[in-house]
């Protein structure tokens, strides 16, 4: 692998296109909490202008996104310690990824499997925005020169193809100016399964509610939600092979594994032989636990959404700051000519 010739920055996005679920805590934002708290420099973006690649009520797009800063706040994201902000305010983003929609081919996009899911049947319907949404993200990466970015298995394709874009542009313009990034994918819950349907994966946007755990569930949804969950008929087995074909079952007791901080060969080994109903018991007590006191805290922050959005002020001058000087220099080496003094200048 090559060398990444760049101190370590972290960077990482969520879409605040409607509730964050379990499978975002647990794949992604307890990594965000536990790279800032190791004192890593950490940067965690609101996607806003991801989400609007597909239809967004604008009431509801700024409801979710400060809905989601009051996720991260609540699980422990400390906005003086990480540089927390949306998306939409710092202008690198966009700007950087209209360089890229330059670099990146149509073919490399077309081969996007997040693309020909969202899209569907009908692609000619399917937003420019859509498409090029890879080239964005590439930017919220690079305008940073971050190095390390957290995501859940299904991004790792998108980061790929940021790699790709790196190399490409650093090849044109023959300098090594954009770090090669590298994916973290790390832990139990990296891929969290809808509770419905043990092969697909848990999503904010599966049209049953009943799928996913939100962080703004109640305590008795969520008992209602892991209840109903779809196991099978068989007890727990005692190793993990024993759960080769029964996606479901699998997916219940990674979510444990996850939840208590402990392998998924632990859990087994506890509840070898026992049935899912008792199980659920535990996991219910488990999950209740865990969730209901950042929604507690989620609610309380979102009594004062002037609060928060003077945090993702800040956290946009913050970013931009970093983020302006990247961009200036990207335009000098692309020889797009910036004559006027950048808004925010690092000296
Ligand atoms: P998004 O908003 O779909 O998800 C945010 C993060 O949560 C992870 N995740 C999951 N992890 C485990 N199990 C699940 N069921 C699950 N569902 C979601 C995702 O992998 C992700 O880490 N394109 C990105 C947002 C983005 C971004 C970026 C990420 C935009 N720019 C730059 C990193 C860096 C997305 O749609 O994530």
């Amino acid at each position: 692998m090559e060398e990444v010739p760049h101190p370590k920055r972290i960077f990482s996005g969520i879409q605040p296109s409607g509730n964050l679920t379990l499978g975002n805590y647990l794949g992604a934002l307890t990594r965000f909490v536990e790279l800032q708290n190791a004192g890593a420099e950490t940067i965690y973006c609101l996607v806003d202008l991801h989400a609007i690649t597909v239809r967004q009520d604008p009431d509801d797009l700024a409801h979710a996104t400060r809905e989601a800063a009051a996720a991260f706040i609540a699980a422990g994201i400390d906005p003086r310690r990480s540089i927390l902000f949306n998306q939409s305010q710092v202008a690198a983003h966009a700007e950087l990824a209209w360089i890229f929609n330059c670099v990146a081919r149509m073919g490399w996009l077309s081969r996007m499997t997040q693309f020909k899911d969202k899209a569907g049947k009908n692609r000619e319907n399917a937003s420019v925005g859509l498409f090029a949404y890879p080239c964005l993200m590439a930017a919220d990466i690079l305008a940073y020169h971050a190095t390390h970015v957290p995501v859940g298995e299904d991004q790792k394709q998108h980061l790929e193809l940021t790699r790709d874009i790196a190399i490409k542009f650093n090849q044109e313009f023959r300098q090594d100016f954009f770090p090669v990034v590298e994916p973290v994918i790390e832990g139990i819950a990296t891929r969290v399964m809808s509770l419905r349907d043990g092969t697909k994966k848990m999503s904010k946007s599966d049209p049953s509610d009943m799928s996913r755990i939100n962080l703004t569930d109640s305590a008795d949804l969520i008992e209602k939600k892991l209840r109903r969950a779809r196991t099978d008929s068989d007890p727990i087995a005692d190793s993990l092979d024993g759960l080769t074909d029964r996606p479901e079952a699998r997916n219940l007791i990674n979510i444990f594994a996850a939840l208590s901080e402990q392998t998924a060969q632990n859990v087994v080994e506890i509840y070898a032989g026992s049935q899912f109903a008792r199980f659920k018991d535990d996991l219910v007590e488990l999950a209740v636990e865990t969730i209901s006191p950042i929604t507690h805290d989620m609610k309380k922050l979102m009594e004062d959404p002037g609060e928060i959005d003077r945090i993702l002020g800040a956290g946009a001058e913050r970013a931009a700051a970093i983020s302006e000087p990247i961009l200036t220099q990207t335009f000098e080496i692309t020889g797009l000519i910036r004559s006027r003094p950048a808004a925010i200048d690092e000296s």
